[in-house]
């Protein structure tokens, strides 16, 4: 725990969602808070879904300079603001809402987040004119879309569980995409996978209790790189596969910390850094929570 004082003029943001005891970001907040010596805090503000519009009312009135914003209410938060980024009228979800002049600005900076990431982990043009196969065609696929026609991917496979969510989501995502986009099934992952470059997990498979997808990546090229945006646990079982094959694997803290620097850029009025230092006092939060 990061021990801090603050004045009453401090900067304050917050962390809205249902539940939200798990979130990483006043901590992430917290660290580049502490690492920038400012008078501010990122503080966890529990909401319902019928509570929702009523907290976000009072903390805008009470001087909050923004929020971010995490499950269930990505949606309802993009749909109640004034304003809107490109990312977030794409994705009709928000994670970050800032309050100036009396509006409300929605943006979505997941896409972004795993964008950096990925330029990070792989050197900033790996991926242009790549194939990737993306899994999932939930909320969380629809950033990811956004990020590897970021870096420049220039096929994207998208594998669902349920197929016609994946036809769907392409078909949606067509014009604001120029990147090809081949809906599919989970079945269709060995004829699919031998080309790519990257794989991406979006699903909720592998999260807490949540059991893995069973696929063989022994269908992949040994060069491949294998991303999962779950960070709970940091090691997916995916990720632990991989790795066991010899692949590079890119885990979700990386997005996690990219996603919030714009945020923090919004909240505090600083755009900060994603250094080792921040990934290591992440990497021990979660380790101590077990
Ligand atoms: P999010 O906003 O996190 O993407 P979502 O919109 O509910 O959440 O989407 C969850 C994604 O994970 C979907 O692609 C879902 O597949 P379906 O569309 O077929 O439901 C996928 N998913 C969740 N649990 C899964 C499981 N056990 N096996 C396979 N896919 C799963």
């Amino acid at each position: 725990m990061i021990g801090r004082n603050i004045t009453g003029k401090a900067k304050i943001a917050g962390i809205i969602g249902w539940p939200v005891g798990h979130s990483l970001s006043p901590a992430l907040h917290g660290y580049w808070l502490e690492e920038h010596g400012i008078d501010g805090a990122l503080v966890p503000l529990p909401a319902r879904a019928e509570d929702f519009a009523a907290i976000l009312d009072g903390v805008r009135r009470a001087g909050f300079t923004g929020v971010n914003v995490t499950v269930p209410h990505k949606e309802s938060a993009f749909a109640l603001a004034h304003d809107t980024d490109r990312a977030a009228r794409i994705s009709g979800a928000a994670n970050l809402l800032g309050f100036a002049g009396g509006r409300i600005l929605a943006r979505n900076t997941d896409g972004f987040g795993l964008q950096h990431s990925l330029r990070e982990a792989l050197g900033p043009d790996a991926l242009s004119g790549q194939v990737a196969v993306m899994l999932g065609a939930g909320g969380a696929a629809r950033g990811g879309i956004l990020a590897l026609q970021a870096v420049g991917v220039r096929t994207i496979h998208i594998l669902n569980r349920d197929p016609a969510r994946a036809k769907s989501l392409a078909a949606s995502l067509g014009k604001d995409i120029t990147a090809t986009l081949l809906p599919g099934g989970l079945p269709d992952w060995p004829s699919r996978a031998g080309e790519a470059a990257l794989l991406l997990n979006t699903t909720s498979a592998g999260m807490g209790s949540i059991p893995p997808l069973a696929l063989d990546l022994g269908a992949l090229n040994p060069d491949a790189a294998v991303c999962d945006i779950v960070y709970n646990p940091l090691e997916t079982p995916l990720l632990k596969d991989a790795k066991a094959r010899g692949l590079r694997t890119i885990d979700g803290l990386g997005m996690l910390m990219h996603q919030a620097v714009p945020s923090f850029e919004m909240f505090f009025g600083v755009r900060p850094a994603v250094t080792p230092g921040l990934r290591a006092a992440l990497e021990k939060v979660l380790r101590e929570r077990g």
